[in-house]
């Protein structure tokens, strides 16, 4: 199995965590997207979605699949997303595609986060990939020096403004020991909107693609 293979059949694995009458989170990127082409052919079972982008929210009506606004939903039943890297205890990297803050909340609003991913995003240290961090863009300069006095070394991701008007730091060079420590600690860098650390809340399951099949961790 090639990482696309590997990726739709997370994909497709994570339909049976769809729970029929309800609405479900849905993330951002090519494993979440390829989520969204299966979750098509069962769309009339669901209530309906809420998204965690732009792009995820258009292709998911391209399907007709609806989508709701948070604020207009009582409850999400699971949530379903990709990541960039996770541990084996299920604590994430996620941002790489600059979704992050809205991945956040849809995730901490569900019941339920099903993370699906390839095995190459399995990994034992969390920070080989770069750490996003979404900034406001008048704190951007401050923001990057508190980083580098923690250890990183942050780069502007050129050219890119999120969902919500911000930009994006990715943090280089960091080997995460202790990643709710320093999800909480980045949290409280005035100007942060969100890191990409998803250890305070992990994800529940992950199913992860692997080149035997589909492994389950929970
Ligand atoms: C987007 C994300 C994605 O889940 C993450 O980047 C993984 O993407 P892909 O499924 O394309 O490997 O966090 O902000």
């Amino acid at each position: 199995m090639n990482q696309n293979e590997m990726k739709k059949a997370v994909a497709e694995a994570a339909l049976d965590y769809v729970e029929a009458g309800t609405i479900i989170g849905v993330g951002t990127g090519s494993t979440a997207n390829l989520f969204i082409d299966a979750l098509a052919d069962i769309k009339h079972k669901i209530d309906g979605t809420v998204a965690s982008s732009v792009a995820s929210a258009k292709r998911l009506e391209s399907h007709g699949i609806e989508v709701f606004e948070l604020n207009m939903v009582n409850e999400i039943s699971v949530y379903i997303d990709g990541a960039d890297e996770t541990t084996k205890y299920l604590q994430l990297i996620k941002g790489g595609g600059g979704a992050l803050t809205r991945e956040k909340i849809v995730a901490a609003a569900s019941r339920k986060f099903v993370c699906i991913a390839d095995e190459s995003k399995l990994v034992d240290i969390l920070g080989a990939f770069p750490l996003p961090i979404e900034v406001i863009p008048m704190a951007r300069s401050y923001v990057a020096r508190e980083l580098v006095k923690l250890g990183g070394e942050p780069v502007l991701r050129e050219g890119f403004t999120t969902d919500n008007g911000n930009v994006i730091l990715d943090i280089h060079g960091l080997q995460i020991m202790e990643p709710t420590k320093l999800e909480a600690q980045l949290n409280n860098i005035a100007g942060v909107v969100t890191n990409g650390l998803f250890a305070i809340r992990p994800a529940d399951v992950l199913l992860l693609g692997t080149s035997e099949g589909v492994k389950t961790l929970a």
